[in-house]
């Protein structure tokens, strides 16, 4: 809420809703670690295995300021980006059967063996075309750095759109197409997104842009501040993909149209996304 002081005066509704918004995250969240902290305390000391972040934040003594503060921020950042990519996810494979049954053959034979964990790129395969958040952005605060033929000086705020760059056609060939192929890991394919960069032969961080440039996706951002949560989301969408596309043949709601998306702070949907769940 980057308002001037001035502005906020004459202007003074949108402040509080946000304060407001505010006050009501905080104590959904810390109704919930009270509760798990009164529990807990009614349990008696945490024996291992005790894998609940209240726990563990409780046993490492990190004061209940703290404890609230992060919670809030888990579940801020945790549940509508998971929630949104699963949904973007499920709309693209309504839309497109050959990449559902496609997905479904190989869930089937996986369950038949014992082993789902769900396609290995269904979030980056999503995440290319709807990245929950949509830019981010950096300041380096104490050198200028060159990006190319730029001279960026220091303390300058840099934003990266994201979701502009994963639709680029130089790195993506047909960009708006769901084409979860393109994910298999080949350069060549033109579609890297999600990989670490630097993970894959041939995909050096500064490497020559190109098709399937590295650089080109990155929904969960890069380097020391990107999203803690990934890896939590990945096994998130891959067992809710799988357990879903296991018992539910997905469809599109009859004349339900083309859903794009639209950026509130978050890309969400623009429209509600409508889907049939056929029992298989
Ligand atoms: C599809 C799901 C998700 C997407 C696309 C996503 C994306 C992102 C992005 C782009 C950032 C900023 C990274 C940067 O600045 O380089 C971020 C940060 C963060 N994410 Fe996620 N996220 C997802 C799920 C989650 C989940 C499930 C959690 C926690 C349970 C989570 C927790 C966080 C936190 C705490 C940060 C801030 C990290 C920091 O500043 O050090 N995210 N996420």
């Amino acid at each position: 809420m980057a308002l001037p002081r001035p502005l906020l005066r004459l202007l003074p509704a949108p402040w509080h809703a946000f304060c407001h918004a505010w006050d009501r995250l905080f104590a959904f969240a810390k109704g919930h670690v009270d509760r798990r902290v009164a529990e807990v305390a009614a349990r008696g000391p945490l024996a291992e295995g005790d894998t609940c972040v209240t726990d563990l934040l409780a046993r490492e003594r990190v004061p209940i300021s703290s404890i609230y503060g992060n919670v809030t921020e888990l579940l801020l950042a945790g549940v509508d980006t998971v929630a949104s990519t699963l949904a973007w996810s499920l709309y693209e494979l309504a839309r497109n059967p050959r990449a559902q049954a496609a997905l479904h053959r190989e869930l089937a034979a996986a369950a038949a063996t014992g082993g789902v964990t769900g396609g290995d790129g269904d979030s980056g395969v999503t995440c290319r075309l709807y990245p929950v958040i949509p830019a981010n952005a950096r300041v380096v605060p104490d050198r200028d750095i060159r990006v190319g033929d730029y001279l960026v000086p220091r303390q300058t705020l840099i934003t990266l759109c994201h979701y502009t760059t994963s639709r680029d056609s130089r790195f993506f060939p047909a960009p708006d197409t769901f084409l979860p192929e393109r994910w298999l890991r080949h350069r060549d394919t033109g579609d890297t997104a999600g990989d670490t960069p630097g993970d894959t032969p041939g995909d050096i961080p500064g490497d020559t842009p190109g098709p399937g440039h590295p650089f080109a996706s990155l929904p969960f951002g890069l380097g020391p501040r990107s999203c803690v949560g990934r890896r939590l989301a990945e096994l998130q969408l891959h067992m809710a993909l799988a357990q879903i596309l296991l018992r539910f043949e997905v469809r599109p709601e009859p004349g339900g149209g083309r859903v794009r998306p639209m950026t509130r702070t978050l890309l969400a949907p623009g429209a509600p996304i409508s889907l049939r769940f056929l029992e298989r």
